[in-house]
């Protein structure tokens, strides 16, 4: 990418708390081009999702940015939310106005593969939710690979414990015959784990320092975590899918190892589970971030969202 030109970029959400904070990110980057943001069944309902996304991007002021709605359920298994996190209407109840505006007519499978032929190669998604819209893009466009640049996920626990189960991590449980489409396919995809999103967070000390006059995007961060910071007494709150964000803009805040990744589509407690088979290159192969700059991604974070980052000793 020359200086000053924009990378075209669709984001796949199931927009949560964190998904928001991505969304302000992406919108606050001079260097991303939000083409669109597709949304899928996972943290909420794909109503709520939708719904959701679109207030948040109208709350940014990004109401250019088109919507498109996906699939209300995985592939194959029935699906679970995570509203005991994001809250039931999955923004911790954040004060931000519903939209008047609705998502557009094309469903976000077809978006994403009309989209990938259109750019002919210039194209990088993000996907930060259950990975069923991808599948279904793969299925409905099977040189979906040619036509992408890059593919960032947040997505997967490969060598730590999940937080869907012991195994696995939220977005590949919820559907992890969806993931393993993906992991299976030729997309030259990043996966961004919770590896190294339990790394990066932010801290109810810094939340308390958002001020009034931050903006929309850190009166957004400062709403979302609000539930989490005072109702639930957390004192932190891990950014995970701004983390995919950031690796996009910044592939160097990560350090990866490359090989194809097996999904566990078992129908045991362990599926989900998502594992790295070391390998040089080859069929398949992908980058799974095993470690991460903490310090220079929250920096990132708070630059972009006006949101005051200090030094602490996790990152
Ligand atoms: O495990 C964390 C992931 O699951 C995040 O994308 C969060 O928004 C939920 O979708
Ligand atoms: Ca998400």
């Amino acid at each position: 990418m020359s200086a000053g030109s924009t990378m075209n970029v669709i984001m796949d959400v199931d927009t949560g708390v964190d998904d928001a904070m991505a969304l302000a990110m992406a919108v606050a980057s001079p260097e991303i081009d939000l083409v669109g943001v597709t949304t899928v069944a996972g943290n909420v309902s794909l109503v709520q999702a939708t719904s959701n996304t679109l207030r948040v991007l109208d709350y940014l002021e990004a109401s250019r940015i088109p919507v498109y709605r996906g699939m209300s359920r995985p592939l194959s298994r029935d699906h679970f939310d995570a509203v005991h996190f994001h809250g039931t209407d999955g923004l911790g109840g954040a004060p931000i106005p519903v939209s008047h505006r609705s998502q557009e007519p094309m469903t976000a499978p077809e978006f994403i593969v009309q989209t990938a032929r259109e750019s002919n190669g210039d194209l990088n998604l993000v996907c930060v939710g259950p990975l069923t819209n991808l599948a279904v893009a793969l299925s409905l466009e099977p040189d979906l690979p040619r036509l992408v640049s890059r593919l960032v996920i947040m997505g997967g626990a490969f060598t730590v414990a999940g937080n869907a189960t012991p195994w696995a991590e939220f977005n590949i449980a919820v559907d992890p015959e969806a993931a393993r489409i993906v992991a299976d396919s030729d997309l030259n995809a990043t996966w961004i784990g919770l590896d190294v999103t339990h790394q990066t967070s932010l801290y109810r000390d810094e939340w308390d320092k958002i001020t009034d006059d931050s903006g929309p995007a850190g009166t957004l961060v400062r709403e979302v975590c609000r539930y989490s910071f005072t109702e639930r007494g957390d004192q932190n709150m891990h950014l995970h899918d701004p983390l995919a964000v950031g690796v996009l803009l910044q592939p160097g805040l990560v350090t990866s190892e490359a090989g194809p990744v097996m999904v566990d589509t078992s129908l045991s407690s362990s599926a989900g589970m998502a594992r790295l088979i070391r390998s040089e290159g080859g069929q398949n192969s992908a980058e799974v971030a095993l470690s991460v700059r903490s310090t220079e991604f929250r920096s990132l974070f708070g630059g972009l969202l006006g949101v005051p980052i200090h030094d602490h000793e996790s990152g």
